[in-house]
C-alpha cells in the first residue's frame, strides 16, 4: 500500500531505454513509472518482450536508461559514480535470476554459496557463519546446508539463491522471472518463501513475471506493456480476510504518469468511439471523458 506522507523507497520515472542494433532501434522501455514503498511486495507483470528484464537491470545497477530518473533510497541511479555502482550492487540489492543455474555456483556447496557475497564484503567468519545457517534455516535448507546446486530440485535451488542474494542484507529484493522454470507448486512455495522474507526481514521485493496468476500473491501487482506500466491491481483485505477468512478482492486502477497522461483501455475507447481527443469534465470530484469526435 502506498503511504502518503512517507517518501516512496523506489521511484522510475519517465523511463526510457533505447537498445541500438545495427541501424535500428528498440523501444524497451518508453516512459515507465513505477513507485514502491519500503517493504511493499510488488509484482510487474507483462508479456515477454514488454520490458521486464529491461527495467529491472536498470533497478540492480547493471545497465542505465537512456533518459528518466531512477531513485532507490540514497542512490539516484543515474548520478552514481563507479565506486557507488559497486556500493550499491553489493549493499542495496540483491538479484534472483529465472535461470536456476546462473544463481549458483556448481561446484559449491548451499552453505559456501550463501557464504560467498559475505567474503567478498570483509565479512568476519563468526558473523558468516551464523548469517549463513540463519539464512538456510529461513529458506528451509538447514539440511541441505552441503548440498551442491546439482544435487537439489530447481525449487531449492531458487530457495539457495533467495538466501544468497539476502546474505548482505539487503534493503531489495529484486527477482526477474524466480519461478519462471518451475512448476506450480513449487512455484508457490517460493512466493509463500518471497512473502515471508519480506515478513521477516522487511525486505522490499519487487518480482517481475509474465505469470499474471502470481499478482495473487503479492500485494500489488502493476501491469507493464510495451515498455510502459499501465495499470495497477491492488489487494483489498476485506472485513472476512481480517477476522481469518480466505476472501481477498482486487481493484484495478489506471497509472498517472508524471505528465499527467493515463493510458485508457483499447476497449473503452472502441465502446465510447473516442478517436483523436475528449471533451474533459469535473464535477463531483470525479473526471469524465466523453468523446470530442
Ligand atoms: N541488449 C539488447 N539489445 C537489443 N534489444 C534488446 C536488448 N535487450 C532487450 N531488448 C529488446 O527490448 C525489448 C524488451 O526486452 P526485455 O526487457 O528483455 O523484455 P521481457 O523481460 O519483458 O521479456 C524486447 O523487444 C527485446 O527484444
Ligand atoms: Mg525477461
Amino acid at each position: 500500500m502506498t503511504n502518503p506522507g512517507n517518501d516512496p523507497y523506489l521511484v522510475c520515472s519517465g523511463l526510457f531505454k533505447i537498445y541500438k542494433v545495427a541501424d535500428l532501434e528498440v523501444v524497451a522501455l518508453r516512459g515507465l513509472e513505477l513507485s514502491v514503498d519500503r517493504g511493499e511486495v510488488i509484482a510487474v507483470v507483462g508479456a515477454s518482450g514488454s520490458g521486464k528484464s529491461t527495467m529491472l537491470n536498470i533497478l540492480a545497477g547493471y545497465d542505465t536508461p537512456s533518459a528518466g530518473t531512477v531513485h532507490v533510497g540514497k542512490f539516484d541511479l543515474l548520478q552514481m559514480t563507479n565506486k557507488e555502482v559497486v556500493e550499491y550492487r553489493r549493499q542495496e540489492v540483491g538479484f534472483v535470476w529465472q535461470e536456476t543455474s546462473r544463481n549458483l555456483f556448481p561446484y559449491l556447496t548451499a552453505y559456501e554459496n550463501v557464504e560467498l557475497p559475505m567474503l567478498l564484503t570483509g565479512v568476519p567468519s563468526k558473523e558468516r557463519e551464523q548469517r549463513s545457517s540463519e539464512l538456510l534455516e529461513i529458506v528451509g535448507l538447514g539440511h541441505r546446508r552441503d548440498h551442491k546446486p546439482g544435487q537439489l530440485s530447481g525449487g531449492e535451488q531458487q530457495r539457495v539463491a533467495i538466501a544468497v542474494a539476502l546474505a548482505n542484507r539487503p534493503p531489495l529484493l529484486l527477482a526477474d522471472e524466480p519461478t519462471g522454470e518451475l512448476d506450480d507448486e513449487t512455484a508457490s512455495e517460493v512466493l509463500a518463501l518471497l512473502n515471508n522474507v519480506n515478513s521477516e526481514l522487511g525486505t522490499t521485493i519487487v518480482i517481475v513475471t509474465h505469470d499474471p496468476a502470481i499478482s495473487t500473491s503479492v500485494g500489488r501487482a502493476v501491469a507493464i506493456r510495451d515498455g510502459k506500466t499501465s495499470t495497477e491491481t491492488t489487494r483489498i483485505v476485506s472485513f472476512e480476510r481480517k477476522i481469518g477468512g480466505e476472501a481477498s478482492e482486487t481493484e484495478e486502477f489506471l497509472i498517472v504518469d508524471s505528465s499527467g497522461s493515463v493510458q485508457i483501455p483499447r476497449d473503452v475507447l472502441d465502446q465510447l468511439a473516442i478517436h483523436r481527443r475528449v471533451r474533459l469534465g469535473v464535477s463531483d470530484g470525479k473526471v469524465t471523458l466523453e468523446s470530442g469526435e
